[in-house]
């Protein structure tokens, strides 16, 4: 196995503080990308209840112990495990999560356990013969081997824009007996992939998505959570919004007020109404959503029930790019708690968080003069974790955030694979709407993931990765950045340097169209749009995010990514969209 050797520091880490840049003001006046009439939270209010982080929290070596005095894990085809097999023993401190049987929908708690999954857990009594559940024999599959390449560590010299592969590859191979040979690891094999298994996930992942959690200091403040693998947060959150929302209770939904298209497209069908904060460049206000809450009136809402549930996207949300700071998310906690609203938590960007922006001529250098975002990859795992604005999760008393963490955007999208962690009562709701909606995510990708992540990368490889792609990122951002600093127009179109993410929202200042008066803020944004197409850029219109989608536009807005275009790309594309903005405003500037 090629596991990596303990990180030695990491019991040395401080409590997790919030990171200089988040808040800092961006400049240039770059706020009015966003706009608010609420009121800004006092930043010198805290609450010290809410957020306080453990004295000693969880390091490699402690996981490496525990592991090491556990023995080798054995968990054969569709064995039941859970999370408490595998949480520290620091992790079952403190009172119990709230019970949330108010909350949940009849669907949710009508259902009941899925007979023939039970009934697996008899499986491991040794010399049992199953006549039982229809478990094909593995001598069926026709997959014997399977092998890949994957970077043994880092990402060598890894530019923007991918050049290069990572220097030193390892290959990994797996077969269908590797347990009963006791090769490869010998503790997962295709035998057990290729077959069901239990809606939660495959017990080798979900130790590690266990461990993971605790690790980055993610987990919640009492003693009964747990983790449940998902397919994807699209998945999740499809089940989520089943758990909490019924349409015939009049229920409704909370989020940003541009909020990520999918998720206002799943919410739509189940027929819940959707209701937008207002945000600025931290994202969602807590005045606002107290005010929305306090004030809420049934009747003048055509009856919506007040909200009791709020989707949100803390870090590098999408499409506004925003990140919400410490004391912004315990702001909004403190809300929810004051409205007893449960709030699901979307971070599938939360380890691209990065430094501030610094515009190309004054850009920030390390100590050894090169550039901050390289000065980044020498940063420790310590310094890395602990410059992460916390999880919300990790600020849960009671039980009311279910987070939602994916290996999207910091993997692979394609292997929809992520989790869950919440309290028992939630988890164990989520698994039983699993085992009827999907049977869990697909045990091929699982497998595939466990051996890179655990067994290939270990817990310290797999940061060291998350490191390495945050830096990668902040590269990509800084480019596109500088595009924007070169080829827009300053007194038209502003912006916020994002602080995680892969989003950069632009906003156009509508009012200074010359047919502001007589053409809606809508028709400018098509014009637009359709210049930017024939111009050969794609860049996605801000109304496609709006929560609301039966509200006039207050402004106009485009959001552009830095996830995939070249460098040279890149600036191409933001001095296209430049133009195709300066044609809609009747001024046509000069083109190469
Ligand atoms: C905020 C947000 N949540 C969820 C997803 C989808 O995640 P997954 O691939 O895990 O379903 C995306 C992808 O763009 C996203 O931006």
């Amino acid at each position: 196995m090629a596991r990596l050797s303990p990180h030695k520091t990491l019991s040395s880490l401080s409590l997790i503080s919030q990171p200089r840049h988040l808040i800092r003001s961006s400049g240039n006046g770059a706020a009015q990308a966003f706009s608010s009439s609420c009121r800004r939270p006092d930043p010198d209010m805290k609450d010290a209840a809410i957020g306080e982080q453990p004295v000693e929290p969880l390091t490699i070596a402690d996981i490496e112990a525990r592991r090491a005095k556990a023995g080798k894990l054995v968990a054969p085809t569709a064995s039941y495990s859970d999370s408490d097999m595998f949480k520290s023993p620091q992790a079952f401190k403190g009172p119990k999560a709230r019970r949330w049987d108010h909350l949940l929908t009849e669907e949710s708690k009508s259902r009941q356990p899925c007979m023939l999954k039970q009934a697996a857990k008899h499986l491991k009594k040794p010399g049992l013969i199953s006549l039982g559940g229809g478990l094909p024999s593995p001598e069926n599959f026709p997959i014997e081997r399977m092998s890949f390449t994957v970077p043994k560590q880092l990402m060598a010299a890894h530019g923007s824009g991918g050049k290069g592969l990572p220097s030193e590859c390892v290959d990994v191979e797996v077969r269908k007996d590797d347990v009963a040979a006791d090769r490869n690891g010998g503790v997962h094999d295709l035998s057990i992939a290729l077959n069901y298994g239990q809606a939660i996930g495959q017990a080798q992942l979900l130790r590690w998505v266990t461990e993971h959690t605790e690790l980055v200091r993610a987990a919640p403040r009492y003693a009964d959570w747990r983790c449940a693998l998902t397919i994807g947060s699209t998945g999740a959150l499809e089940q989520a919004l089943r758990m909490f929302c019924d349409r015939a209770r009049g229920d409704t939904l909370l989020t940003e007020e541009f909020s990520f298209a999918t998720a206002l497209e799943t919410a739509a069908p189940l027929g819940i109404p959707v209701f937008g904060i207002r945000m600025d460049e931290e994202g969602l206000l807590p005045d606002c959503l107290d005010e929305l809450l306090e004030g809420w009136d049934p009747a003048a809402r055509g009856g919506a029930r007040k909200p009791h549930v709020l989707y949100t996207v803390p870090s590098g949300q999408n499409p506004t790019g925003a990140t919400q700071g410490a004391q912004r998310r315990r702001d909004i906690y403190a809300v929810c708690q004051k409205h007893d609203v449960f709030i699901l938590e979307d971070e599938p960007y939360y380890f691209l968080q990065m430094p501030p922006y610094e515009p190309p001529a004054e850009e920030a250098v390390g100590e050894d003069g090169e550039p901050l975002s390289s000065d980044l990859q020498h940063q420790s795992i310590d310094e890395f974790l602990g410059g992460l604005v916390p999880s919300m999760l990790s600020m849960d008393v009671d039980g009311r955030v279910m987070r939602m963490d994916s290996f999207s955007k910091v993997v692979t999208p394609g292997s929809r694979v992520g989790w869950i962690t919440a309290s028992e009562q939630i988890v164990e709701r989520y698994i039983r709407h699993a085992e009827v909606a999907s049977q869990g995510p697909s045990g091929i990708s699982q497998l595939i993931l466990y051996k890179l992540v655990d067994e290939t990368w270990g817990h310290e490889g797999y940061l060291q990765w998350l490191k390495q792609l945050r830096t990668e990122y902040t590269n990509r951002r800084n480019t596109l950045l500088a595009a924007c600093d070169k080829y827009l127009p300053r007194h038209l179109i502003s912006w916020v340097p994002p602080a995680a993410g892969m989003f950069l929202w632009l906003k156009v200042n509508h009012k200074m169209h010359p047919e502001a008066g007589t053409k809606s803020i809508n028709e400018i944004e098509e014009e637009i749009y359709n210049s930017c197409i024939e111009k050969g850029v794609l860049a996605c219109p801000g109304s496609w995010f709006k929560t609301e989608q039966d509200q006039p536009l207050t402004g106009l807005y485009f959001r552009t990514t830095f996830a995939a275009a070249s460098e040279e790309n890149m600036a191409k594309a933001i001095e296209r969209f430049g133009a195709a903005v300066m044609d809609s405003f009747g001024n046509k500037v000069e083109r190469s």
